[in-house]
């Protein structure tokens, strides 16, 4: 699976996005190290505290059926689903990712297919608290 073709999966996923309330649709396909690809969406809540991040519903999506080793993951989003720029994960999903991500876990985030930034989970979150630290 290129990279190229990841973002599309991405921006498929981007439009099941429910965003009611900031109206910014974000969208995340995350790559197994066995080749399937897991697509996920932001899904907002008028409590707000309950929304779930695009990268966090794709990753629960495939640790519920039981994947747990992880390539690669592509993000897009934008206001009303129009990305203009490239929309960064936030820290919780960063930490979500450190879960089940070593240092070498690739991070794409795009404005396009043909424009984006591939940034490693280390770039992202470095120093960070992972499952080693409770043993
Ligand atoms: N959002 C994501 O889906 N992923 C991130 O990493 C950052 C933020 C969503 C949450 C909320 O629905 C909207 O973007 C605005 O914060």
């Amino acid at each position: 699976m290129t990279d190229k073709e990841l973002i599309r999966l991405a921006f498929d996923a981007m439009d099941r996005a429910y965003a009611p309330y900031s109206l910014h649709k974000v969208g995340a396909a995350l790559l197994t190290k066995s080749g399937k690809v897991y697509q996920g969406c932001n899904i907002e809540n008028a409590a707000f505290s309950p929304t779930v991040c695009a990268e966090r519903s794709a990753f629960f999506k495939a640790v519920y059926d039981g994947e747990r080793s992880f390539e690669k993951i592509a993000v897009v989003g934008g206001k009303n689903g129009e990305v203009t720029d490239y929309f960064y994960p936030c820290g919780v999903c960063r930490q979500v990712m450190s879960e089940f991500c070593g240092d070498d876990f690739s991070v794409i985030i795009a404005k396009s297919e043909d424009d984006y930034l591939v940034k490693s989970l280390n770039d992202l979150l470095s120093c960070r608290f992972s499952p080693q630290h409770i043993v």
